[in-house]
């Protein structure tokens, strides 16, 4: 059986070998949600901002070529491992896991996922483009995928979503950055059975008490008040920035303990 980078690799190489990719200039130390860069896929030099993933995915192996080839990314990798060792201490198996994956992309979490063995991965992602790149470079690796906002979830797509009685959620380089909000990650949180697994990662300032975003606030008091239990938190270099500068993230693998009530998004 192939790794998930193997089969990763194979399904981008040919798109991937003819596009052309410039990053900015190593003095310019960008912010992550202004990073940008320049390819060529064939019909001239083009700019896209990293953070409109839309664009990015709309590039046959353009997402691949730059976080994972260029930029070295490696947290969907790090989140499966922590995640599979902390099953492993458990006794659990992955066949057991009912996913949902929360800011799926293009399904980078999903393979890896699969690649040791959970059969229920269900993708959540907002932005259309990403269910598209997925059918067209993953497909199959998702039972269901929906395209929709965490933050107003229609009553028909959470009806759909709770019959899948999700056990697993996992969230990888999706929080923070005007990315998915608190009370997005929440939704998603409460959509997990009591004692199921939690797996995510997240910039390192944005859990240091000092963020904007609310995230600190949301999961120190999710911890300290018992609603996640915390089994693993590992600091790690998620990537590297278009300049070189490692990016360090922190992965956190727990079980929820109970649902974020309403008052705790106030
Ligand atoms: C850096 S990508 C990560 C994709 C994938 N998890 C991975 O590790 O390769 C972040 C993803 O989060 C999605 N996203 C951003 N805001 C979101 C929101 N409010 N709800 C759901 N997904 C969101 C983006 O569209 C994008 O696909």
């Amino acid at each position: 059986m192939r790794t998930a980078e193997e089969r990763s690799a194979s399904s981008t190489d040919e798109s991937s070998q003819q596009l052309r990719l410039a990053l900015p200039q190593r003095h310019l130390a960008l912010e992550q949600d202004a990073e940008w860069c320049v390819f060529d896929a064939g019909n001239g030099w083009e700019e896209v901002r990293f953070h409109d993933y839309g664009d990015v995915y709309a590039i046959p192996g353009l997402y691949e070529k730059l976080f994972y080839e260029t930029l070295q990314c490696n947290s969907p990798a790090t989140v499966r491992r922590l995640l599979q060792a902390s099953l492993k201490a458990s006794g659990e198996t992955p066949r057991g896991l009912r996913v949902l994956d929360v800011g799926a992309g293009n399904g980078m979490v999903g393979e890896e996922l699969a690649s040791i063995g959970v059969n229920t991965i269900v993708g959540v992602d907002i932005v259309e483009q990403a269910v598209r790149a997925l059918d067209r470079d993953r497909p199959g690796i998702y039972e269901a995928y929906f395209i929709t906002d965490l933050t107003d979830l229609p009553s028909a797509t959470r009806q759909k979503l709770a019959q899948y009685r999700f056990n697993c959620l996992t969230c990888v380089a999706a929080l923070g950055f005007g990315d998915i909000p608190p009370r997005a990650f929440a939704t998603a949180y409460n959509l997990v059975a009591t004692g199921g697994w939690i797996a995510f990662n997240i910039k390192e300032h944005f859990l240091n008490g000092s963020d904007a975003t609310g995230f600190s606030g949301l999961i120190a008091a999710m911890i300290s008040q018992g609603i996640l239990d915390v089994t693993t938190r590992e600091r790690y270099q998620h990537r590297v920035a278009t300049n070189g500068a490692p990016l360090h993230y922190v992965a956190v693998i727990g079980r929820k303990a109970a649902d974020v009530p309403e008052t705790m998004l106030d």
